[in-house]
């Protein structure tokens, strides 16, 4: 485990000593930029740390519904809501929509907050190959009495790929399916307003597509969104226990929210910078022949068939004062992998350094 004693920046500070740091999803390196910081530290001295209550009781602000229009209108949707956590997204919008279907498909390499999020009285819950469309139809079929709603993330959290959405959306379209997108790691970084995968794959505002989204990764904040009709807003903010039972966000976090969203709009150029750092990296890591995966997104896997490698790997660069964690998560997966991720705030320098590093790894140790 890493113990931090400093802020997440390209560098970071552990046991009083410098690192390069590509871990984490600061994509946009917003989690330290001065204006969320100014923001959050005015809001603490005008609201203080906490308005200790729900939100339909005493606990909503003007600041939350600053935020929460502030996304509707980066979204290009009728409402939002924040709530506690990224994590709890989906599991509101699978409570909230319950009464339009009555089977879940979910793929089977989901980040957990989507099986965890399933209400306990589903139990038609069906897992397709790995971003397998023609399995998802398999399964459809074969359960075709059932009302299907489909699930799956936007971008994987350990792999990066990007999930065919478009293919999965013409067959939910086809078999009458509500579709719900995790968009954790795509906020701010895909569609051409970064708006997620939906606006990647020209879907933006297409029907029976609902995203969760987090304010944690990209925009640097914390605690998660859903945008969408007035109507679904509503429901939620009617039924779901999870935003009817827990504390409202807290003002320097709400606040740092507010400030990200308008970077993010006034600021094209740090999705940019992101993107020609992105698509170098992957570049030159596809030139070494190492195992990875192609879609242009700031998550970069480097796979290893021995787990013992892959924290090798993870061990040498640490020894050369750079940070790239091997992963061990609660996902299937058949490989074992170090992850690299990859922010706006990357200098060229440490890109370098850091390319050399593995090609040496690579002369050194091969690439299994
Ligand atoms: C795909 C995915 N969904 C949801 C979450 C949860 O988001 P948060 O950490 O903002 O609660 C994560 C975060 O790790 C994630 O990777």
């Amino acid at each position: 485990m890493f113990i931090l004693k400093s802020s997440i920046g390209n560098y970071i500070r552990l046991n009083n000593k410098k690192y390069s740091y590509f871990a984490g999803n600061n994509y946009l390196g917003l989690a330290n930029h001065p204006a969320l910081k100014k923001e959050a530290i005015s809001s603490i001295e005008k609201y203080g740390i906490n308005f200790s209550a729900s939100r339909g009781t005493t606990g909503t602000s003007e600041l939350h519904l600053e935020l929460e229009k502030l996304l509707s209108e980066f979204k290009n949707k009728s409402g939002s809501v924040v709530f506690a956590s990224g994590y709890m997204g989906n599991r509101i919008l699978l409570h909230t929509l319950q009464d339009q279907y009555s089977a879940v498909f979910i793929d089977e390499s989901a980040h957990p907050s989507i099986p965890d999020g399933i209400p306990s009285d589903i139990s038609n819950v069906y897992f397709y190959d790995h971003c397998n469309t023609e399995h998802l139809v398999t399964l459809l079929k074969k359960h075709n009495k059932q009302r299907p709603l489909i699930i799956t993330d936007g971008v994987f959290a350990l792999t990066g790929e990007i999930a065919p959405l478009d293919k999965i959306y013409t067959v939910a379209k086809k078999y009458g399916a509500i579709l719900i997108v995790d968009d954790a790691h795509a906020t701010g970084i895909l569609g051409k307003n970064g708006r997620g995968t939906p606006e990647h794959f020209q879907l933006d505002g297409a029907e029976y597509i609902y995203q969760s989204e987090t304010m944690s990764k990209a925009l640097g904040a914390y605690g998660g969104f859903i945008s969408a009709t007035k109507e679904i807003i509503k429901k939620i903010r009617e039924k779901s226990s999870v935003y009817i039972g827990s504390t409202s966000l807290p003002p320097p976090i709400v606040s740092a929210g507010c400030s990200s969203i308008k970077i993010l709009k006034q600021h094209p150029e740090l999705r940019s910078r992101l993107f020609e750092n992105v698509s170098y990296i992957r570049e030159e890591i596809k030139k070494m022949n190492f195992l990875t995966t192609t879609d242009n997104t700031p998550i970069i896997p480097v796979f290893f068939n021995s787990q013992e490698n892959a924290i090798r790997l993870s061990e040498y660069f640490k020894e050369n004062n750079i940070i790239v964690p091997y992963i061990k998560y609660p996902v299937k997966m058949d490989k074992f992998l170090v992850r690299l991720t990859v922010s706006a705030i990357h200098t060229k320098d440490q890109i370098e350094n850091l390319l050399e590093l593995l090609q040496k790894w690579r002369d050194k140790h091969g690439i299994s």
